[in-house]
């Protein structure tokens, strides 16, 4: 992982709010400028790039014709309305570009639910047509899911694509290894859900002693995701925190997960 010659990784920016970018600069397995400078290759992310205008588009347009290709990372959903004029980076729109790179890159990682499913865009009443990735594309892609994605399971996926290939997906593309068990699974309020001991209230002394959220709105059991093994930050995850979990990894969540309180 660590050869002199880095792979080449271009990273997209789309429709989305910059959260999962904030999310793999907190990584910490390895840490982010072990990730960009001995792992991968970043040659493109608008977001974190010191280059600017004309060299960052010089950037571009050399990671993509090098010779050794690149892996594309995209983050963000894309909006299809009026042939995707919607949402336009440097002249060109996200689905022209998107649909040019997509078909050519050695692999495809979705970073984030905005790209995987369409994300908050694509929540009704959805004005600019957003889609996911593979929708506009018609390219499989490897999804990490979640509003953010834990960064680990990013990292995780890359390694694995760059030492054993693609890994083995669930229905909606996101690798089993974790994303294969629900939130519910592993949570560590689960003794009180089977002991149909709920918290009645956020402020209530049950919710402080750890009963199970279920009847605040909370989605573990219909969620998958691995929050409660991996943490974020390595400290912590939203029903930890005292929040219910709100299906963040789950296709169109933000329509078939609301209301996310009950109370
Ligand atoms: Fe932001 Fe969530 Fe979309 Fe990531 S998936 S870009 S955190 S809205
Ligand atoms: Fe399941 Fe949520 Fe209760 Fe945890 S808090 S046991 S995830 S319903
Ligand atoms: Fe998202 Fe639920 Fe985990 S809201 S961060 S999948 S606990």
């Amino acid at each position: 992982l660590t050869a002199a010659k880095r792979p080449s990784v271009v990273w997209l920016h789309n429709a989305e709010c910059t959260g999962c970018s904030e999310a793999i600069l907190r990584t910490v397995k390895p840490f982010i400028d072990e990730l960009i400078l001995d792992t991968i290759s970043l040659d493109y992310h608008e977001t974190i790039m010191a280059a600017a205008g004309e060299a960052a588009e010089e950037a571009l347009h050399k990671a993509v014709a090098a010779p050794d290709g690149f892996f594309l990372v995209v983050e963000g959903g894309i909006p299809m309305i009026e042939n995707g004029a919607w949402g336009k980076v440097s002249g060109k729109t996200m689905l022209e570009t998107t649909k040019e790179l997509a078909p050519k890159a050695k692999g495809v990682i979705c970073m984030g639910t905005c790209s995987c499913f369409g994300g908050v865009q694509k929540a009704k009443p959805n004005p600019s047509q957003a889609v996911s990735v593979k929708e506009a594309t018609g390219v499989t892609t490897i999804n990490i899911a979640g509003c953010p994605p834990n960064p680990i399971n990013f990292v995780g996926a890359v390694v694995h694509v760059l030492t054993k290939g693609i890994p083995e997906l669930d229905k909606d593309g996101r690798p089993n290894m974790f994303f294969g068990e629900t939130v519910h699974d592993n949570c560590p309020r689960l003794k009180h859900f089977d002991a149909s001991e709920f918290a009645p209230s956020f402020d209530s002394e049950e919710a402080k002693k750890g009963y199970c959220l279920y009847e605040l709105g909370c989605k573990g059991p219909v969620t998958y995701n691995n929050c409660p093994k991996v943490l974020f930050n390595q400290t912590n995850w939203p029903v930890q925190a005292g929040h219910p979990c709100i299906g963040c990894s789950e296709p169109d969540f933000w329509d078939s997960m609301s209301p996310f309180y009950q109370q």
